[in-house]
């Protein structure tokens, strides 16, 4: 009939033809539904006859739609044929937890099982909380044991001009022990993370920033041993049962006495390395118990309470964890670096 000589003399142009004819044919609403429709109520005889030649007109259609729909697919589907899809595939980059964090994380879990919670503070400090409420008294020395980022004194309306700022990146985590103090009252056990910023030359062994994990703890009669002993019981956990650990006595203006903490080099094991400058011991954290000045800036009774704090970098921690020899490599994001810390969690 009028539609085979027409589906035989159909050569589509474009997508769009072909789809026109797979509409007009072979669509829901198509000729090929129409006369299967109209079949249905033909007599037993007629339908031996018709349902042959409807079955050869509805393949002549499909045959003439499926050899010309691979004519007009477009790139973007030609690609996808022509795709070995038996091959493996590509799978997804899975990220992994930065090696601070997961030193961080241990740290803060081993004093979370003596008792200590977290707090935070900001990294935009001002004088009193970086320095002053830390007794480090006015134009002294000390202030300059740590170089300072000052905060632009334009940026502070209150500043005269000429004046230092009385805003900086803070130097050191012992910030937030000044904010937890005054805003609270004793008891204390707290643990407080945070990155610190120093105006330091960037090389291997020092940063313009990094990070410390900052411990107080304030209550009545709290003493030296009581530092020893936590500090002990966080080295045996976090390096393992064995390691040894000794106080040189040092200076802090915000504690007294003061101590520097040093453990056995768990790289040589003593033996003598780099890292520990062939000594066997590397120093790990700054200490002391609470200066009394520091209780009484914060209004807290320095007759009645007494405590310590400590202050330990977090990158020094994962060097000797992981023995990695240059401070540079945790912020430059290289992922050959990062993959080699990739954990399940
Ligand atoms: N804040 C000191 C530092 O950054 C470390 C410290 C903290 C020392 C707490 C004593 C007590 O070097």
């Amino acid at each position: 009939n009028q539609y085979t000589s027409e589906i035989e003399a159909f050569e589509p142009k474009s997508a769009e033809e072909l789809e026109q004819f797979r509409i007009k044919f072979l669509g829901t609403k198509g000729i090929i539904k129409d006369l299967f429709d109209e079949f249905k109520a033909v007599s037993p005889e007629q339908k031996r006859v018709l349902g042959k030649v409807l079955n050869q007109f509805k393949q002549l259609a499909e045959a003439k739609f499926n050899d010309n729909k691979d004519n007009f697919t477009g790139a973007a589907q030609d690609a996808a044929a022509s795709e070995d899809l038996t091959l493996p595939g590509e799978g997804f980059e899975i990220g992994g937890r930065h090696p601070l964090n997961l030193v961080r994380k241990e740290i803060v879990e081993i004093f979370k099982r003596l008792g200590f919670v977290l707090a935070e503070g900001p990294e935009i400090e001002d004088d009193w909380h970086n320095f002053s409420a830390l007794n480090f008294p006015e134009e002294h020395p000390a202030r300059d044991m740590q170089d300072t980022f000052f905060v632009e004194a334009s940026s502070n309306p209150e500043t005269e001009k000429g004046k230092k700022s009385e805003f900086a990146l803070r130097t050191h985590t012992s910030s937030v022990q000044v904010r937890l103090m005054e805003h609270g009252k004793p008891p204390f056990r707290a643990l407080m993370p945070g990155r610190v910023y120093r105006n330091e030359a960037i090389s291997a062994r020092a940063h313009c920033f990094f990070h410390q994990v900052e411990g107080l703890y304030v209550d009545e009669n709290v003493s030296f041993a009581d530092l020893k002993q936590t500090l002990y019981y966080f080295v045996q956990e976090l390096y393992g049962e064995g390691t040894k650990l000794r106080f040189r006595p040092s200076y802090f203006p915000f504690t007294e006495p003061s101590a520097e903490m040093d453990i056995s080099c768990t790289i040589c094991k003593g033996a003598g390395c780099q890292m520990c400058k062939y000594s066997g011991w590397v120093e790990i954290l700054g200490c002391g118990m609470i200066d009394p000045n520091v209780l009484d800036n914060v209004n807290i009774d320095s007759k009645k309470y007494t405590g310590f704090a400590f202050g330990m970098g977090i990158e020094r921690i994962t060097n000797l964890k992981y023995q990695i020899k240059d401070l540079r490599l945790f912020s430059e994001n290289d992922v050959r670096f990062l993959k080699q810390f990739q954990t399940e969690t």
